[in-house]
């Protein structure tokens, strides 16, 4: 799809960071535009700035791992607009990041039930109709660049993320025949307020085994603010959903990355491999202790960012690197 005029756009998570960079830029290019988040200050100040660059633009409150909400909010864009989306955006995502062996049953839960329950609820919800609609349409899920492998800090997230990878290629797949084609994004690090993510975490997932406080948040407020711009981000997205990818990498070297990280996973499947990623682990050691990034890997060892809860007993921090 190339011709965005009169498109109608839902995009959740579409009032902060990525997916408000996801309405601006196509809404400019004349899609009509539904925002759903589930924070209402998001709400209020990204409807002001759309309608401020003359956008066309609907705001609906929604929790993406509310079914029902889900269902509601498709029916209220469906009235306010007319159609069921040609556009979908399953961008809404939430991140906390601490040692895979303190994780709680909430960690997983919260980050697992929104980052990937909120895909699969935006994916029931919206395919039937936008089949049934008859007219065609994209579908982009935010995944990230953290989907590809796990981290021993990231394990929620990264499981999350990788099936979301996983579910763009199966939708891909079955979607083609309908004329509805399916792109994933794998981004980085990008500007946005992830960093608050804390704030919508429900008060019935609150345990959890890792390390959040003021520092942590702060750290991660200025790793982001270092991040790709979402306008430039969704100008990746776009470009890739009009050549018809599957996938995004929204680097210009998307490729060598990819073979790099896809080598991790050939190496990890023999002996010989595991050798060889012991000897280039020896040789990134080496390089790290001579290359003044130990500086930024200062900042967050400091501020205590991906550490455990401190009420944890079981982690043994001379085991480990940082
Ligand atoms: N910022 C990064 O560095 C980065 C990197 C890779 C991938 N991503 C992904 O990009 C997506 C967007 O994140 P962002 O960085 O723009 O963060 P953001 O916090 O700026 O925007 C996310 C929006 O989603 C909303 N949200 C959170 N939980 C929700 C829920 N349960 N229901 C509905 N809305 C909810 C938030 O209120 C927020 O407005 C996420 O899926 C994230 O994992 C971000």
């Amino acid at each position: 799809m190339k011709d965005y005029n009169g498109k109608v756009a839902f995009i959740t998570g579409g009032a902060s960071g990525v997916g408000l960079g996801q309405a601006q830029l196509f809404g400019q290019a004349g899609a009509k535009i539904c925002i759903a988040d589930i924070r209402q200050d998001h709400l209020d100040s990204a409807l002001e700035t759309l309608r401020s660059m003359g956008i066309e633009a609907h705001g609906v409150k929604l929790d993406v791992t509310d079914r029902e909400g889900y269902a509601a909010a498709a029916d209220e864009c469906e009235r306010v607009f007319g159609t069921p989306p040609q556009l979908l955006f399953l961008t809404a995502g939430v991140n906390t990041f601490g040692p895979a062996e303190c994780s709680t049953y909430d960690d997983y839960d919260w980050v697992i039930g929104v980052n990937l329950g909120g895909v699969v609820n935006g994916l029931v919800t919206f395919v039937p109709r936008m089949i049934k609609a008859g007219l065609g349409g994209h579908i982009a899920m935010t995944a990230s660049w953290g989907g590809f492998e796990g981290g021993a800090i990231t394990a929620p997230y990264a499981a999350a993320k990788a099936a979301v990878i996983n579910l763009g290629d199966s939708y891909y797949q079955a979607l083609k025949p309908y004329g509805i084609g399916v792109t994933v994004l794998t981004p980085e690090n990008v500007k946005s307020n992830i960093f608050e993510s804390n704030m919508t975490r429900p008060e019935g997932m609150g345990a959890t085994g890792y390390n959040v406080d003021e520092k942590t948040i702060d750290f991660l407020r200025n790793f982001h603010a270092r991040g790709m711009e979402p306008i430039e981000l969704a100008k990746w997205l776009k470009d890739g959903m009009e050549a018809g990818q599957v996938v995004v990498v929204p680097y210009a070297d998307g490729e060598e990355k990819l073979k790099e990280v896809y080598s991790k996973w050939i190496n990890y499947a023999s002996p010989e491999g595991m050798a060889r990623l012991e000897e280039l682990e020896k040789k990134v050691e080496s390089e790290k202790d001579a290359d003044r990034s130990v500086v930024q890997d200062d900042a967050f060892v400091k501020s205590g960012w991906g550490k455990a809860n401190p009420n944890i007993d079981w982690v043994d921090s001379s085991k480990k690197k940082q």
